[in-house]
């Protein structure tokens, strides 16, 4: 498919999965509108898309959780690049713990930027996208399988899962494709979060995947598309078989030892 000129919005791309991905599209020439909090990191964002060959950078700070600020920063690349051809809600984060433990705050603030973030912005930049546009929302594995320990977290992006599915349906008639990503455990900063010191994902990042081979499965999902790219490692495979099919047996296996600390360093 041809990119170049192309208007790509992408949240959470001041780093990880979000910054390769915008990074993928720039190296195709496209016009790049990047969305984040921090400003320096952005800046250093749009200076990295500018250099790789984006036709034209954009970079705004907004928290996507904030729907003042959201209907601002979309109303800044409506006026900057008319319609908008592809738009990927990929900013979110994760807290990790027991939910006896979690604090109210904590699954507030998640289900606001990781849900209500996609939300926002695919409400805003729905009007100006015609048909052929894409839509692409980056869940998780955990928004198809609840882990323990991430109640919150798996919430939020299994309200994603279903929204992504929701409107993918009502949207089809208008020529509008909406892709699901679900990464498992990716080398980003979303690990940096304070609630994993000591969380196995901190000591054996070698069996994570890059964030690179995300942004591709992102660009790819939109070139053949592809409703829905999940993990394809066998174990994750089969736990989604297990889920669907067999419920009882799946839970007991979620329960024993053995494979929660398996889940935990490989990124289940
Ligand atoms: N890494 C993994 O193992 C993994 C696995 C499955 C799914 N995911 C999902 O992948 C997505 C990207 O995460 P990542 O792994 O690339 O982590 P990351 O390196 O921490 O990147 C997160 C990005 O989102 C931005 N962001 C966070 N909160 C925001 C907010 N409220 N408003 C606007 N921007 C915000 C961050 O910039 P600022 O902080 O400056 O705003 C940053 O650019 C997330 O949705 C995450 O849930 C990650």
């Amino acid at each position: 498919m041809d990119f170049s000129g192309k208007a790509v919005v992408v949240t959470g791309a001041s780093s990880g999965i979000g910054l390769e991905t915008a990074l993928a599209f720039s190296k195709m020439n496209a016009r790049i509108c990047l969305v984040a909090r921090g400003k320096k990191k952005l800046s250093l964002a749009e200076k990295e898309c500018a250099a790789a060959g984006a036709q034209k950078t954009l970079a705004l700070a907004c928290d996507v959780a904030d729907y003042a600020q959201v209907k601002k920063a979309c109303a800044a690349i409506k006026k900057g690049f008319g319609k908008v051809d592809v738009l990927v809600n990929n900013a979110g984060y994760g807290v990790y713990g027991a939910f006896q433990d979690s604090k109210i705050g904590d699954i507030k603030g998640m289900m606001r930027t990781n849900y209500f973030g996609t939300v926002y912005f695919t409400k805003e930049i729905l009007p100006t996208m015609e048909g052929g546009s894409h839509i692409v929302n980056v869940g998780s594995m955990a928004g198809k399988l609840a882990l323990t320990n991430y109640a919150g977290y798996c919430a939020s992006k299994f309200a994603v899962s279903a929204f992504t599915e929701s409107i993918r349906h009502e949207l089809m008639k208008d020529g509008i494709a909406v892709h699901l990503i679900c990464p498992t455990a990716t080398k980003t900063h979303f690990f940096d979060n304070k609630s994993f010191a000591g969380h196995p994902h901190n000591e054996n990042r070698g069996g994570m995947d890059e964030p690179s081979r995300i942004a591709r499965w992102i660009v790819n999902s939109i070139e053949r598309n592809v409703p829905e790219t999940t993990s394809q490692r066998p174990k994750e495979k089969l736990a989604l078989f297990l889920r669907a099919n067999f419920p009882g047996i799946y839970g007991r296996i979620m329960q024993s030892r053995y494979v929660k600390r398996q889940l935990e360093k490989e990124g289940g």
